[in-house]
Protein backbone atom coordinates (compact mmCIF):
# COMPACT_ATOMS: atom_id res chain seq x y z
CA UNK A 1 0.00 0.00 0.00
CA UNK A 2 1.13 3.47 -0.82
CA UNK A 3 4.18 1.83 -2.45
CA UNK A 4 5.24 3.25 -5.90
CA UNK A 5 7.92 0.36 -7.47
CA UNK A 6 10.28 0.69 -10.09
CA UNK A 7 13.48 -0.70 -11.11
CA UNK A 8 16.06 1.16 -9.05
CA UNK A 9 18.68 3.34 -12.39
CA UNK A 10 21.21 5.18 -11.57
CA UNK A 11 19.97 8.68 -11.14
CA UNK A 12 23.34 10.03 -13.60
CA UNK A 13 21.39 8.20 -15.94
CA UNK A 14 17.50 8.76 -15.58
CA UNK A 15 15.31 10.98 -13.87
CA UNK A 16 12.90 8.74 -12.03
CA UNK A 17 10.18 11.15 -11.37
CA UNK A 18 10.16 11.82 -15.28
CA UNK A 19 9.73 8.23 -16.39
CA UNK A 20 6.90 7.38 -13.82
CA UNK A 21 5.32 10.03 -16.00
CA UNK A 22 5.92 8.78 -18.98
CA UNK A 23 4.53 5.37 -18.36
CA UNK A 24 1.06 4.59 -19.58
CA UNK A 25 -1.67 5.23 -16.45
CA UNK A 26 -2.50 1.60 -15.55
CA UNK A 27 1.29 1.47 -14.59
CA UNK A 28 1.50 4.54 -12.74
CA UNK A 29 0.92 2.23 -9.37
CA UNK A 30 -0.52 4.71 -6.64
CA UNK A 31 -0.37 7.81 -8.54
CA UNK A 32 -3.76 9.79 -8.24
CA UNK A 33 -4.32 11.69 -11.53
CA UNK A 34 -6.44 14.02 -10.26
CA UNK A 35 -3.14 16.00 -9.65
CA UNK A 36 -1.81 16.04 -12.91
CA UNK A 37 -2.44 19.76 -13.55
CA UNK A 38 -0.09 20.50 -9.72
CA UNK A 39 2.31 18.25 -11.29
CA UNK A 40 2.80 20.60 -14.18
CA UNK A 41 2.99 23.82 -12.63
CA UNK A 42 5.62 21.73 -9.95
CA UNK A 43 7.76 20.80 -13.12
CA UNK A 44 7.83 24.38 -14.84
CA UNK A 45 9.07 25.67 -11.81
CA UNK A 46 11.84 23.20 -11.15
CA UNK A 47 12.81 22.69 -14.86
CA UNK A 48 16.52 23.40 -14.37
CA UNK A 49 16.91 23.56 -10.80
CA UNK A 50 19.66 21.71 -9.92
CA UNK A 51 19.40 21.30 -6.18
CA UNK A 52 22.37 19.17 -5.67
CA UNK A 53 24.77 21.78 -7.55
CA UNK A 54 23.09 24.60 -5.64
CA UNK A 55 23.74 22.99 -2.30
CA UNK A 56 27.70 22.34 -3.39
CA UNK A 57 27.97 25.71 -4.43
CA UNK A 58 26.63 26.73 -1.14
CA UNK A 59 28.13 24.73 1.08
CA UNK A 60 31.45 25.24 -0.29
CA UNK A 61 31.43 29.03 0.93
CA UNK A 62 30.50 27.86 4.65
CA UNK A 63 33.06 26.71 7.38
CA UNK A 64 33.53 23.17 7.43
CA UNK A 65 32.48 22.99 11.02
CA UNK A 66 29.01 24.57 9.87
CA UNK A 67 28.51 22.22 7.04
CA UNK A 68 29.95 19.16 8.37
CA UNK A 69 26.67 17.42 9.08
CA UNK A 70 25.13 18.80 5.88
CA UNK A 71 23.57 16.78 3.21
CA UNK A 72 21.59 17.09 0.60
CA UNK A 73 18.78 14.79 -1.31
CA UNK A 74 15.02 15.66 -2.67
CA UNK A 75 11.82 14.66 -2.48
CA UNK A 76 9.78 14.83 -5.92
CA UNK A 77 6.43 16.07 -6.16
CA UNK A 78 5.77 12.08 -7.16
CA UNK A 79 7.01 10.91 -3.98
CA UNK A 80 5.20 13.53 -1.57
CA UNK A 81 2.14 12.62 -3.36
CA UNK A 82 2.40 8.82 -2.65
CA UNK A 83 3.66 9.63 1.32
CA UNK A 84 0.80 12.20 1.24
CA UNK A 85 -2.09 9.94 -0.92
CA UNK A 86 -1.34 6.36 -0.66
CA UNK A 87 0.24 6.10 2.81
CA UNK A 88 -2.80 6.18 4.95
CA UNK A 89 -1.94 9.34 6.70
CA UNK A 90 -3.77 11.59 4.40
CA UNK A 91 -6.94 11.85 6.75
CA UNK A 92 -4.51 12.42 9.73
CA UNK A 93 -3.52 15.54 8.05
CA UNK A 94 -6.47 17.08 7.36
CA UNK A 95 -7.45 18.59 10.32
CA UNK A 96 -3.91 19.72 10.77
CA UNK A 97 -3.08 23.68 9.52
CA UNK A 98 0.25 24.23 9.69
CA UNK A 99 3.41 22.20 7.85
CA UNK A 100 7.02 22.68 8.17
CA UNK A 101 9.98 21.09 6.59
CA UNK A 102 12.96 21.00 8.45
CA UNK A 103 16.09 21.41 6.22
CA UNK A 104 13.53 22.77 2.96
CA UNK A 105 16.48 22.62 0.14
CA UNK A 106 14.82 24.26 -2.72
CA UNK A 107 11.61 23.97 -1.83
CA UNK A 108 10.33 21.41 -3.26
CA UNK A 109 8.02 19.91 -0.36
CA UNK A 110 7.14 23.50 0.58
CA UNK A 111 5.88 24.17 -2.80
CA UNK A 112 4.74 20.22 -3.43
CA UNK A 113 2.48 20.35 0.20
CA UNK A 114 0.75 23.86 -0.85
CA UNK A 115 -0.38 22.41 -4.03
CA UNK A 116 -1.49 18.67 -2.92
CA UNK A 117 -2.81 19.89 0.55
CA UNK A 118 -4.98 23.24 0.73
CA UNK A 119 -6.34 22.79 3.96
CA UNK A 120 -2.47 23.66 5.34
CA UNK A 121 -3.13 27.28 6.28
CA UNK A 122 0.83 27.98 6.82
CA UNK A 123 3.82 26.19 5.14
CA UNK A 124 7.27 26.81 6.75
CA UNK A 125 10.42 25.89 5.59
CA UNK A 126 14.24 26.36 7.36
CA UNK A 127 17.46 25.95 5.64
CA UNK A 128 20.76 26.36 6.44
CA UNK A 129 22.41 26.73 3.21
CA UNK A 130 21.87 30.27 1.59
CA UNK A 131 22.05 29.16 -1.97
CA UNK A 132 19.32 26.65 -0.89
CA UNK A 133 17.53 29.18 0.42
CA UNK A 134 17.28 31.79 -2.05
CA UNK A 135 16.59 29.16 -4.93
CA UNK A 136 13.40 27.88 -2.93
CA UNK A 137 12.41 31.88 -2.41
CA UNK A 138 12.58 32.20 -6.42
CA UNK A 139 10.31 29.24 -6.78
CA UNK A 140 7.76 30.34 -4.17
CA UNK A 141 7.85 33.64 -6.42
CA UNK A 142 7.19 31.46 -9.44
CA UNK A 143 4.56 29.62 -7.90
CA UNK A 144 3.01 33.58 -6.76
CA UNK A 145 2.64 33.90 -10.70
CA UNK A 146 0.07 31.13 -11.30
CA UNK A 147 -1.25 30.47 -7.71
CA UNK A 148 -0.57 33.99 -5.58
CA UNK A 149 -2.59 32.45 -2.31
CA UNK A 150 -0.91 29.32 -2.41
CA UNK A 151 2.47 31.01 -2.52
CA UNK A 152 1.55 33.76 0.08
CA UNK A 153 1.09 30.96 2.53
CA UNK A 154 4.88 29.73 2.41
CA UNK A 155 7.37 31.22 4.73
CA UNK A 156 10.68 30.41 4.36
CA UNK A 157 13.76 31.07 7.26
CA UNK A 158 17.66 31.11 6.49
CA UNK A 159 18.86 29.50 9.38
CA UNK A 160 19.33 26.47 11.85
CA UNK A 161 16.48 24.55 12.87
CA UNK A 162 17.96 23.73 16.03
CA UNK A 163 18.25 27.04 17.19
CA UNK A 164 14.38 28.25 16.43
CA UNK A 165 11.59 28.24 18.63
CA UNK A 166 8.93 25.63 17.23
CA UNK A 167 6.20 27.06 20.00
CA UNK A 168 6.57 30.41 18.81
CA UNK A 169 2.72 31.75 17.35
CA UNK A 170 4.42 32.44 13.99
CA UNK A 171 6.54 28.87 13.43
CA UNK A 172 4.14 26.38 15.81
CA UNK A 173 3.75 23.91 13.27
CA UNK A 174 1.47 20.83 13.86
CA UNK A 175 2.76 18.49 10.73
CA UNK A 176 6.52 18.45 10.68
CA UNK A 177 8.63 16.72 7.55
CA UNK A 178 12.09 15.51 8.04
CA UNK A 179 13.83 14.16 5.27
CA UNK A 180 17.30 13.29 6.78
CA UNK A 181 18.89 16.54 7.08
CA UNK A 182 21.79 15.77 8.98
CA UNK A 183 24.12 12.74 8.97
CA UNK A 184 27.86 11.66 9.96
CA UNK A 185 29.84 11.46 13.07
CA UNK A 186 28.42 13.09 15.73
CA UNK A 187 24.82 13.65 14.21
CA UNK A 188 23.08 11.20 16.46
CA UNK A 189 23.43 13.74 18.82
CA UNK A 190 21.70 16.76 17.03
CA UNK A 191 19.00 14.03 15.95
CA UNK A 192 18.28 13.82 19.88
CA UNK A 193 18.63 17.33 20.31
CA UNK A 194 16.14 17.88 17.99
CA UNK A 195 13.90 15.65 19.40
CA UNK A 196 14.32 17.44 22.93
CA UNK A 197 12.71 20.31 20.99
CA UNK A 198 9.73 18.20 19.75
CA UNK A 199 9.02 17.44 22.89
CA UNK A 200 9.85 20.68 24.56
CA UNK A 201 8.18 22.98 21.56
CA UNK A 202 5.34 21.03 19.68
CA UNK A 203 1.59 20.84 20.74
CA UNK A 204 0.15 17.19 21.45
CA UNK A 205 -0.67 15.62 18.03
CA UNK A 206 1.51 16.90 16.10
CA UNK A 207 2.43 14.91 13.31
CA UNK A 208 6.06 14.25 12.32
CA UNK A 209 7.25 12.46 9.08
CA UNK A 210 10.92 11.20 9.30
CA UNK A 211 12.39 10.01 6.18
CA UNK A 212 14.97 7.29 6.56
CA UNK A 213 15.51 7.54 10.81
CA UNK A 214 12.71 7.31 12.75
CA UNK A 215 12.38 9.23 16.08
CA UNK A 216 14.29 7.66 19.01
CA UNK A 217 11.56 7.95 21.64
CA UNK A 218 8.62 5.75 21.03
CA UNK A 219 6.97 6.75 23.79
CA UNK A 220 6.91 10.25 23.09
CA UNK A 221 6.33 9.40 19.74
CA UNK A 222 4.44 6.36 19.11
CA UNK A 223 4.72 5.74 15.22
CA UNK A 224 0.91 5.78 13.92
CA UNK A 225 1.19 3.81 11.08
CA UNK A 226 3.33 1.50 8.78
CA UNK A 227 5.93 2.70 7.02
CA UNK A 228 5.79 3.05 4.11
CA UNK A 229 8.79 3.18 1.53
CA UNK A 230 9.39 5.89 -1.50
CA UNK A 231 11.79 5.28 -4.68
CA UNK A 232 13.62 8.37 -4.66
CA UNK A 233 16.28 9.61 -6.97
CA UNK A 234 18.93 8.49 -4.41
CA UNK A 235 17.46 4.91 -4.09
CA UNK A 236 14.39 3.27 -1.72
CA UNK A 237 13.34 5.51 1.08
CA UNK A 238 11.49 4.05 4.44
CA UNK A 239 8.69 6.77 5.89
CA UNK A 240 8.87 7.06 9.61
CA UNK A 241 5.19 8.27 10.74
CA UNK A 242 4.77 9.73 14.34
CA UNK A 243 2.51 11.40 16.49
CA UNK A 244 3.60 13.45 19.25
CA UNK A 245 1.85 12.51 22.68
C1 LIG B 1 18.12 15.75 2.44
S1 LIG B 1 17.94 17.48 2.14
C2 LIG B 1 16.17 17.63 1.98
C3 LIG B 1 15.73 18.83 1.16
C4 LIG B 1 14.19 18.96 1.04
N1 LIG B 1 13.54 18.80 2.31
C5 LIG B 1 13.62 17.95 0.07
O1 LIG B 1 13.17 16.89 0.52
O2 LIG B 1 13.61 18.20 -1.15
C6 LIG B 1 18.25 18.12 3.78
C7 LIG B 1 18.34 19.65 3.83
O3 LIG B 1 18.45 20.05 5.19
C8 LIG B 1 19.33 21.18 5.26
N2 LIG B 1 19.78 21.27 6.67
C9 LIG B 1 20.58 20.40 7.34
N3 LIG B 1 20.77 20.78 8.61
C10 LIG B 1 20.08 21.93 8.78
C11 LIG B 1 19.86 22.78 9.89
N4 LIG B 1 20.43 22.53 11.08
N5 LIG B 1 19.07 23.87 9.73
C12 LIG B 1 18.48 24.12 8.53
N6 LIG B 1 18.66 23.34 7.43
C13 LIG B 1 19.43 22.25 7.54
C14 LIG B 1 20.40 20.81 4.24
O4 LIG B 1 21.14 21.92 3.82
C15 LIG B 1 19.55 20.21 3.11
O5 LIG B 1 19.15 21.17 2.20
Amino acid sequence: MGRITIVPISHKILDFSKILYTLSPGVRKGFDMSFEKEKEIFDNIYQGVDGYSISNRGRSTMDPEDRKFLIYGEISFAELLSIIENSGIKDELKGLTTFCDLGSGTGKCLIGAALICPYFKRIIGVELVSTLYESSLESVQQLAQTKKKLASKIKITNGNFLKLDFAKPSLSPNVVLMHYPIHGTGSEELYLQLEEKFRKELKPGSIIISAIRKLSSSESFPEILSPTHVECKYGNVTIFFHKKV
